[in-house]
């Protein structure tokens, strides 16, 4: 498989040289982040066939079965504040968003922060963790990204059938995990690059993308939640809301996470 996912990536990428295959792993991030602890350089990218502890945004879990998807880590080293680097989910989404199309041909939605979506179903996640310093500085950020490439809808577990899609279920064609994987592979490559010098740009191309913008919304924190509409985006991938008793606000993704009214998009 390492073999297959190589041959498709660019001789370019310098990133092919430090690609580890796992035909099955706990988790990719937990891998990834236990080898950037260990020094491991950037651009190490973690794949693997098959994840028993898939782990998603908020605590949950993220259904990985064998060869159905891609599973995918990288670590990145960015030399910068964290406080600069708050829109490292956002820009992995394009990433993720440029590499599905050049794959499938399908070009997915952004649901705010981390997922992607086609239509009122998800076909993907991000999960972005990162160590900061004492000063400040990120010592390492590990971008995980998830997507289902094979499932019908019977290879879900059966509480996500209905609000989970497959690229063979949008397309309608078997998409090779492989050749996800090293479009994936290069495509955060090609992001990583930019990652500081074109944050505005990556913002952009975020919020064409984000589905969320201007629906009617539930923001979740905790225990609490209220009814508001999605606004905009500010520079670090904040969310603009405006709630129902008429005050707008700025919500981080680290506190909270949105629901649509209509179902989960
Ligand atoms: C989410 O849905 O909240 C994010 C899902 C992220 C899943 C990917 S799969 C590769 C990497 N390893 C993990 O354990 N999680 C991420």
């Amino acid at each position: 498989m390492k073999e297959q996912i190589l041959s498709q990536i660019s001789t370019e990428c310098p990133w092919r040289d430090t690609l580890y295959w796992y035909d099955t792993i706990d988790s990719t991030n937990t891998r990834a982040k236990a080898l950037a602890k260990d020094g491991a350089p950037a651009g190490t990218v973690l794949i693997a066939g098959n994840q028993t502890g898939g782990r998603g945004r908020m605590g949950r879990s993220f259904s990985s079965p064998a060869g159905m998807g891609v599973y995918l880590s990288v670590i990145l080293r960015p030399g910068c504040k964290g406080n600069q680097l708050m829109h490292l989910t956002c820009a992995a989404a394009v990433a993720a968003c440029k590499a599905v199309e050049k794959a499938s041909g399908t070009l997915p939605g952004i649901k705010w922060i981390n997922d992607l979506v086609c239509g009122k179903e998800k076909l993907g996640g991000i999960l972005t963790e990162m160590s900061v310093n004492s000063d400040g500085f990120v010592d390492w950020a590990v971008v995980g990204i998830g997507i289902n490439c094979c499932q019908k809808k019977t290879d879900f577990p059966t509480e996500l059938q209905d609000m989970a899609t497959s690229l063979l279920l949008q397309t309608g064609t078997p998409i090779s995990p492989a050749l996800l994987a090293a479009c994936l592979t290069e495509s955060l490559y090609k992001i990583d690059k930019i990652l500081l010098s074109q944050k505005q740009q990556l913002m952009d191309i975020y919020r064409r993308h984000c589905v969320t913008l201007g629906q009617k919304i539930l923001v979740v924190r905790g225990e609490e939640s209220a009814y508001g509409e999605a606004l905009d985006l500010d520079e670090d991938g904040g969310l603009l809301v405006r709630l129902s008793d008429g005050t707008e606000k700025v919500v981080n993704s680290g506190e909270v996470s949105i629901r649509g009214m209509y179902g989960y998009v």
